[in-house]
């Protein structure tokens, strides 16, 4: 009995008490109503009679420095204290390392807050497309240059000739095909053109398009959209302007710019000292576009617009360079810590 007691006061000064976990630990072990001090009393009664008052003392003192140990360190670990010496506690905590938003990614979430505000919705379409969603369907005639081999990837999907969209107008189609107006929705998404990789083009790409369909949308509608967007986009006194343009999917089609935001419109080399830049393409849904997707041109009028995202940031942060923004260069990525609109 008593080199059991002996062990056991061993055991409770070798205890190793880290945390608030080994304390717990450390009280079931010994102090607990199921613990060994506690066994070690229920014993005392096998203990011959002349012993039992030595043995006793001696079971007392053992439950002492149990309680007396799981107190102190208790109070320690209260106190933001640690029992291992190894453990340096007034050491400063290091800080999680955050990564940062793609300015893509920023842009493009920013552009859809500003059309949800005013009641779009966000859909989206597959990257891989046939003809008829991408060219057919938005009024490209056969013989259209856009479908050549030169702008668009061709691929064999099973029987099919698919291609890789060319653009995000393709969604569109599929947005009138499978819904009926009131639609006024935007859809962001990556396009692909078969273009050799430079400062200025690459081969792949983002874009967002839009789309309002219902009944007597006018041009007057469009341009006031674009107004708003600009403005929300580039500040209060961002300006734009429209410029007649061709579309097979429009028409009448424009071209928007807005008021170079670098110079003020005071003529800079990223306006090109015209005072504005091109930002986005758009015009009044052709009435063949309408029909081809299921929708009367008689009832119904609608708008579309298409802008690159790539663009808008290269505007927005001042990027010189596609490349940037497909290269994963930390250096680059780093100076959007904290961008999160
Ligand atoms: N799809 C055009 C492009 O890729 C952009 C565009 C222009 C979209 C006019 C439109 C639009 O919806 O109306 O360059």
């Amino acid at each position: 009995m008593k080199a059991l007691i002996e062990q056991t006061r061993t055991a409770i000064e070798d205890f190793p008490i880290l945390d608030a976990n080994s304390l717990e630990a450390f009280r079931i072990q010994f102090i607990g109503s199921k613990g060994s001090i506690k066994q070690l009393f229920g014993e005392l009664k096998s203990v011959p009679n002349e012993d039992k008052r030595a043995v006793g003392q001696m079971l007392n003192d053992l439950r002492q420095l149990a309680e007396n140990k799981f107190n102190d360190v208790k109070e320690q670990l209260e106190q933001g204290g640690s029992q291992d010496s190894s453990i340096d506690v007034t050491r400063p905590g290091e800080n999680f390392v955050l990564g940062s938003r793609h300015p893509l990614s920023i842009v493009r979430s920013e552009i859809i807050s500003i059309f949800e505000r005013i009641g779009y919705t966000v859909s989206e379409g597959p990257e891989i497309e046939d003809d008829w969603h991408n060219f057919s369907a938005l009024n490209f005639p056969a013989e259209h240059p856009a479908r050549d081999m030169q702008d668009t990837f061709f691929i064999e999907k099973g029987e099919r000739e698919m291609a890789l969209r060319t653009h995000t107008s393709s969604v569109q189609v599929r947005v009138m095909e499978n819904s009926k107006p009131p639609i006024r929705t935007i859809s962001p998404g990556r396009v692909y053109r078969n273009e050799a990789i430079s400062a200025r083009a690459h081969c792949f790409f983002h874009q967002i398009e839009g789309l309002y369909i219902d009944k007597n949308v006018s041009f007057a509608d469009l341009k006031q959209t674009l107004d708003y967007f600009a403005k929300s986009l580039f500040g209060e006194k961002a300006r734009i302007r429209l410029r007649p343009s061709y579309f097979p999917f429009t028409e009448p089609s424009a071209e928007v710019d807005v008021s170079c935001t670098i110079c003020n419109s005071k003529g800079c080399n990223v306006c090109k000292y015209t005072g504005w830049l091109e930002i986005l393409g758009c015009g009044m849904v052709d009435p063949n576009v309408l029909a081809a997707s299921g929708i009367d041109p008689e009832v119904y009028t609608g708008f579309a617009f298409g802008m690159g995202v790539e663009r808008i940031a290269q505007l927005k942060f001042k990027v010189n360079d596609l490349r940037l923004y497909s290269e994963n260069d930390i250096r680059f990525l780093n100076q959007f810590k904290g961008v999160n609109n």
